[in-house]
């Protein structure tokens, strides 16, 4: 682990450390039993209480493809995509995230998954058919956070529809790109899925120590999942990646067309964190979901970790575009694996909200802050919006 005070400044104005600056005083233990290989980030169980609402918004509205439906379950995947699905609406009665499900590199990694979770004392649930449609052999567990994690390598192949430009809209979504995960407590979070074989890519941090955010990589991208400090276990949100800038403007002139643009919660923007082009919707149970595109490589073993200071308003958004205060406070529920609610514990820790807005939060443009307009001063200020 690098000290905070042994980073090196960028001429960007960000923090490089060879190893993440993250260091848990509450970590839970290592197992003994090696970690499954995981390669990716590979689909979403969302419920919904409103299927036919759901499915307007993910296929008319997103166009994403619909793999398989019938009058409970949608499933839907993104264009390059060649396993069965990205995304699964199930109706439900309360709206919550009922996986997040990786897949691993080979059958055994399920063994593995077993042992590692069943070591760590938490509940484990295998099922050779598998939870949901087009899914083999899968193991699903209450994970030591809260989340509902799932594991599978057994999958129908569908066909991929990349080279299918007759079927692309101005916003094609191509892949599921990443997650994001509310945990009050971001260092034992990221010790946790250390441990799982993630590596930490980029973190949001203050001079004292204290960790906001961390985002956290399988596949060489910038993430699979992410860490964001707030009250948890909840779902921030699920991401889908277009190719270009471009399909993400159209989006949203596409939601302004509809007179749906309340949908839009946050952006079009430039992330500092990740570099990517983003916009974050809202579906129609309050689900978050981010489209995003283009950040970077991150597969070398050296990578460097990217650190911010949660003072600096250009990391959440790269033009110093203020963050809405929804976005830092609202969230999906996560579920058990019985299918109820898991218990929402508070952050502890201080908030990133109220250490960068408003009358008591303090941000910066520049390091030094002085000539930093009074109007720009705390990113989200209430007396200056119209
Ligand atoms: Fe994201």
């Amino acid at each position: 682990m690098t000290h905070i005070d042994d980073r090196t400044l960028t001429s960007s104005g960000f923090y490089l450390s060879q190893e993440a600056p993250i260091q848990s005083d509450n970590p839970i233990p290592t197992p003994s039993s090696p970690a499954p290989d995981i390669l990716r980030c590979a689909y979403m169980e969302l419920v919904v209480t409103d299927l036919a609402a759901s499915r307007e918004f993910y296929v008319d509205v997103l166009g994403l493809t619909v793999t398989e439906e019938d009058d409970e379950v949608v499933y839907l995947r993104s264009l390059e995509e060649f396993i069965h699905h990205n995304l699964v609406l199930r109706k439900g009665s309360v709206a919550a995230v009922a996986a997040f499900s990786y897949r691993v590199r080979t059958p055994a990694d399920l063994d593995r998954a077993a042992a590692f979770y069943t070591e760590l004392g938490c509940r484990v649930e295998r099922r050779k058919e598998g939870f949901v449609k087009g899914i083999g052999d899968s193991v699903r567990v209450e994970d030591p956070l809260g989340f509902p994690y799932e594991f599978f390598y057994e999958v129908d192949h569908v066909e991929r529809l990349a080279w299918r430009y007759d079927l692309y809209t101005p916003g094609a979504l191509v892949r599921l790109d990443h997650f994001n995960q509310v945990t009050p407590d971001v260092p034992r979070a990221v010790r946790h899925y250390q441990d799982l074989g993630f590596r930490v890519t980029e973190d949001i941090q203050d001079s004292d120590g204290v960790v906001y955010a961390a985002w956290m990589r399988r596949k060489p991208t910038v993430h699979d999942t992410a860490m964001t400090g707030g009250d948890g276990p909840r779902m921030h949100h699920v991401a889908f990646a277009t190719h270009e800038k471009h399909n993400i403007l159209a989006i949203c002139d596409k939601l302004g067309a509809l007179r749906r643009s309340d949908v839009i919660e946050r952006g079009p923007g430039r992330h500092g964190v990740s570099n990517a082009f983003y916009l974050y919707l809202r579906d129609p149970d309050g689900h978050r979901v981010e489209i995003y595109t283009q950040d970077y490589y991150t597969g070398d073993p050296d990578n460097p970790v990217v650190t911010w200071d949660v003072h600096d308003n250009q990391r959440r958004d790269w033009w110093g575009t203020p963050v809405v205060p929804s976005w830092y406070t609202e969230a999906s529920l996560v579920l058990d694996l019985d299918g109820n609610p898991q218990p929402v514990v508070a952050r502890t820790d201080a908030s990133e909200m109220a250490v960068t807005i408003g009358a008591d939060g303090f941000s910066y443009t520049r390091r030094d802050n002085e000539d930093t307009p009074e109007r720009k001063q705390g990113e989200y200020k209430l007396g200056h919006q119209l």
